[in-house]
């Protein structure tokens, strides 16, 4: 009798042990794509942070200078550091521009002054895409869109820039 006793506590044990291990990895493998899902979204996201860019407003001149830099992206579990660039000048007022070198056709990198046959304009080496100074595209040539301007900011006499912002339809 105290046999059956014995056998019936090692099965409720085994049972306890298995339930409790069971239990336990189960509880592993919910929480784990849980907090994956969830936890990029309560991350702070920092796509909106304008970026020091490294140039002085004093060397900033009307004629546009190439500025590249690097921001942190952070999209869900993947970081990285995509390199951006922009075109900045003074305009005839003084403010500062920053345009996007970014066609707005298909995407191809456009240059100041890249086709001899076109001073004083943005030239675009992929299909003779061509903008004003001011970014505004040229009739007649495949881009139907102006460049894209970059948010920007002034501190301590350095340049900031933020995200793109599209001019499409303005
Ligand atoms: S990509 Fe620039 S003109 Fe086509």
């Amino acid at each position: 009798m105290s046999d059956k006793k014995q056998q019936v506590s090692r099965r409720q044990f085994l049972n306890y042990t298995l339930t409790g291990v069971g239990g336990f990895m189960a509880a592993g493998l919910l929480v784990s794509p849980l907090r994956m899902a969830i936890d990029p979204v309560l991350k702070e996201s920092s796509s909106g942070d304008l970026v020091n860019v490294g140039l002085s407003v004093d060397d900033i001149t009307s004629e546009p200078q190439r500025v590249d830099w690097t921001v942190e992206q952070v999209d869900g579990w993947y970081e990285s550091e995509p390199s951006r660039s922009a075109w900045v000048f003074k305009n005839d007022n003084g403010d500062i521009v920053a345009l996007s070198p970014i066609c707005t056709h298909l995407g191809c990198v456009v240059s100041w002054e890249g086709s001899e046959d076109y001073p004083n304009q943005f030239f675009c080496p992929c299909h003779d895409g061509r903008y004003e100074k001011d970014g505004t595209n040229v009739p007649g040539t495949p881009p139907l869109a102006p460049l894209p301007y970059y948010e920007h900011e002034v501190r301590d006499g350095i340049l900031f820039l933020g995200n793109p912002i599209s001019r499409e339809g303005a």
